[in-house]
């Protein structure tokens, strides 16, 4: 018998398994890869590099970008594989025997994956029917458990609904433990809190490439928090936990930003279009969203992902025993052309 650690078995695995559909809005990606002139430069890049060497450089260089942009210190600035292990390495620094980590639901299902794996005790705090957080009660729960770690993601997933930044920082200001902000959405909403990590020494935004700009295949995200927050969760990585490919084609991404401008802008009058058009159909009701993606509820929702399904069209359903999310499926927004096909294809779904 191998002896693995105690409560493996009962972690829940991730289900990776992603079936190719022809349309494929059911995991918030982006459905453009990068630009073509910046896919050159990044091709161009990856010919040059030093594979032989460990990505010291490539890391520093690509750090040092982001915390220029920001205003910030490089030692403000934390790289990671993905927003992901951005937020598990905050949980595990957070977390361990005693500890209590506290986020909204629903919300990103990991929070309470990356809470057991940290050993910690994750805490639940239910979201109204309509999705807000009451940010009060928020406040109130999180000194009453005397949490470690407050998570707040923001723009919300699944539900796509966004916190002000005057009530982010009510959060920040109000409690005395560390704060996490996951703005994986935020360039959809473009209210970000990363200003606010120069006064609230508690913050901490973690932010990733795999949304806005069209990166979730190169597996790259980033925290900004003041620096002797960043030196106590930098010891929890690995050395070089990020490859050199990676750091290379991110860094030509972040230098070349504003050629996403547009395809940002465009996702964002899409989702507003797409909305519109949901709400026309009866018994659907549709959630506001800042995000790149909309949650709908409707009394048939299995079957109608069901029958999308045959169409070859991927939509996010979540299973009924997925906390307030009875009915609800979750629809990322891709081209004009994917959005305009998989609005017939709803609408032709017998209704009756
Ligand atoms: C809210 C939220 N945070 C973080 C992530 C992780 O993304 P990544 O690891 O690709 O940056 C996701 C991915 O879907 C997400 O929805």
């Amino acid at each position: 018998m191998l002896n693995y650690r105690n409560e493996l078995e009962s972690m829940p695995s991730y289900d990776g398994v992603e079936k190719n559909y022809r349309i494929k809005v059911n995991a918030n990606e982006s459905t453009l890869s990068l630009p073509a002139a910046v896919e050159e430069r990044v091709l161009n890049r990856l010919s040059m590099l030093a594979f032989n060497r460990y990505p010291n450089e490539e890391y520093h260089s690509l750090a040092a970008q982001i915390a220029k942009s920001f205003s910030v210190e490089e030692s403000q600035v934390l790289l990671g594989g993905g927003s992901s292990e951005i937020i598990e390495k905050v949980f595990h620094a957070f977390g361990g025997a005693g500890h209590k980590i506290i986020f909204p639901q629903p919300s990103f299902s990991m929070y309470k994956i990356y809470a057991k794996a940290a050993e910690a005790e994750g805490i639940s705090f239910s979201l109204d029917k309509n999705f807000d957080l009451d940010v009060d009660a928020f406040i109130k729960k999180v000194r009453e458990v005397d949490a470690s770690l407050a998570v707040v993601c923001n723009p919300n997933n699944p539900t796509g609904n966004a916190l002000t930044i005057a009530q982010v920082e009510k959060i920040a200001a109000s409690i005395d433990c560390a704060f996490l902000l996951d703005e994986a959405y935020v360039e959809f909403y473009g209210l970000s809190a990363v200003g606010l990590v120069e006064k609230f020494p508690n913050l901490i935004v973690a932010r990733t490439f795999s949304k806005a700009y069209g990166m979730a295949g190169a597996r790259v995200g980033y925290m900004i928090a003041q620096a002797e927050v960043t030196r106590m969760i930098n010891k929890t990585f690995m050395p070089y936990h990020l490859n050199v490919l990676t750091l290379a084609a991110a860094d030509i991404v972040w230098q070349m930003r504003d050629e996403f401008s547009a395809r940002l802008q465009l996702i964002i009058s899409e989702r507003e279009r797409m909305a519109e058009r949901l709400k026309k159909l009866e018994g659907v009701r549709v959630f506001p969203s800042q995000a790149n993606f909309i949650l709908i509820r409707l009394d048939r929702a299995q079957e109608l992902k069901n029958y999308l399904e045959l169409l070859d069209i991927g939509i996010r359903y979540f299973s009924p025993d997925a906390f307030g999310l009875k009915n609800c499926l979750r629809i990322s927004i891709g081209t004009p052309d994917e959005n305009d096909e998989v609005f017939s294809a709803i609408k032709s779904f017998n209704w009756e």
